[in-house]
């Protein structure tokens, strides 16, 4: 199964939920790739994978659709292993900014969706980790995947962005990918104190919002975890915002086993 994590804002949580939704699934015993797409590659620094070398990167993965090879790896070798058991990444670079342009006017916008279905065998899970913006690449993992998770910080402006969204999805899925749908909107750096936030959520909800009815806390760990490039189940294993994300973590993958034929 493959998911993408995406929210067209940046700092809402794409990818410290992406890195730890995969280490708990690694946790629990399936086989997990994470997939960093973003040229921040923030899920790769936090898994420790920037020293891997660039000819191993995505970068190097997309370039090479777009220039001539004998012999065109699959993307199987581009898959490392991190410091986790079960979980693996192919690590983001900031060179996917010059090729995109290239990309996108040689139309190799199913390369990616092409790619990722070779690995239905070799991975239960695939989390994608995507910019905050509707680009060439971004757009590449909404039509690979079978799913999308939205993190919403709880602020105002987060309603008015989940429409576009949701109009975009619903386009995507239109004219790209049938069997794309919103898993879940999560919500993140909730604050339980403020009246805002849960004021948003509620009115989400009765606007039929797939909200997944466990928030996530604005807790210093994520930083702290961010810092020490240790996932939160690995670091923290037992604290309020390491078990909200596991009752997240739950959540989508009780639907996943309800959708499952
Ligand atoms: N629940 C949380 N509590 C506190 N800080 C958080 C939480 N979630 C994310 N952050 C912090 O917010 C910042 C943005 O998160 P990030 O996952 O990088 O977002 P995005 O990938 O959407 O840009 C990071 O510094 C991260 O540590
Ligand atoms: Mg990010």
């Amino acid at each position: 199964m493959i998911r993408v994590l995406f929210n067209k804002k940046g700092g809402v949580g794409k990818s410290s939920l992406a890195v730890n939704l995969a280490a708990m699934s690694a946790a629990d015993g399936l086989r997990t790739l994470v997939l960093d797409l973003d040229t921040q590659c923030n899920t790769s620094s936090y898994l420790s994978a920037l020293d891997i070398g660039d000819d191993d990167s995505i970068a190097a993965l997309f370039e090479q659709t777009i220039t001539f090879h004998l012999r065109k790896r699959p993307i199987i070798e581009y898959c490392q292993p991190t410091s986790y058991e079960n979980l693996f990444i192919i690590r983001g670079s900031e060179r996917i900014k010059e090729l995109e342009s290239e990309l996108d006017s040689r139309h190799k916008i199913y390369k990616l969706r092409d790619a990722l279905a070779t690995l239905r065998d070799d991975f239960d899970r695939i989390y994608i980790d995507t910019p905050p913006a509707l680009n060439f690449y971004s757009l590449s993992a909404l039509i690979a995947a079978d799913s999308c998770l939205i993190p919403i910080d709880c602020d105002d402006f987060a309603r008015q962005g989940l429409y576009s969204l949701q109009q975009q999805i619903q386009e995507i899925k239109e004219d790209h990918n049938e069997s794309l749908h919103v898993e879940g909107i999560i919500a993140n750096q909730y604050m339980a104190n403020a009246n805002l936030p849960g004021r948003i959520i509620q009115e989400l909800i009765e606007e039929g919002y797939p909200v997944i009815a466990d928030y996530i806390p604005q807790s210093v760990k994520m930083r702290e975890s961010h810092q020490q490039k240790s996932p939160l189940i690995h670091m923290a294993p037992k604290h309020k915002l390491t078990l909200a994300v596991a009752a997240c973590y739950d959540v989508i993958e009780e639907q996943a086993s309800a959708s499952e034929p």
